[in-house]
């Protein structure tokens, strides 16, 4: 029951003892107790720093519950990621509003200008390029937000010198 099926890529958090450990442990604490999947995977991703595709199937086997259901759980909350973020996060809200607004424009910018796509990561693990529902401003669409901090009334123009102040941190 500790095995998953198939191979595990090399970096998986489940190949590191340390970290197998700790999952293991997560996955004890709340097993027994209602909601544990949400509880299990939101402790994963905050100690693990995210959920990859073979946690997702190794937590469903010890939960004894569908691989749909984890996979259901952390596709729909913005939350959680399936590889590691990088050390700064740019999210672009798809909200009515800012979506209208411009965010289109900004995220064909945001690709050219990072080399990267929405879910993706620099190769530099600088920055994560994420999409994101309504933040709730929307009188300043369209609104970005770098880390904790929002940007209202984004223009393509604007942008790089957003971005590179990102990098450059
Ligand atoms: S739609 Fe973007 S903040 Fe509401």
């Amino acid at each position: 029951m500790n095995n998953i099926n198939g191979k595990l890529p090399e970096n998986d958090p489940l190949t590191n003892p340390k970290q197998r450990k700790l999952i293991d442990q997560i996955i004890a604490d709340n097993k027994k107790i209602a909601g544990s999947t949400m509880i299990v995977l939101n402790e994963l991703q905050s100690q693990i720093g995210y959920v990859s595709e073979p946690m997702q199937v190794y937590v469903a086997q010890m939960l004894q519950i569908p691989v749909s259901a984890v996979h259901g759980v952390v596709s729909f909350y913005s939350f959680f990621t399936t590889t590691p973020r990088g050390e700064h996060t740019v999210k672009f809200c798809m909200g009515t509003a800012c979506y209208v607004g411009g965010t289109p424009q900004l995220i064909d910018k945001t690709k050219q200008v990072l080399g990267i796509e929405p879910g993706e990561t620099t190769p530099d693990g600088k920055v994560t390029f994420e999409l994101c529902r309504c933040v709730g401003v929307c009188s300043q669409a369209p609104v970005i937000v770098v880390d904790e901090e929002i940007f209202g009334q984004v223009t393509p123009n604007k942008l790089p010198k957003i971005l590179s102040a990102i990098t450059e941190k």
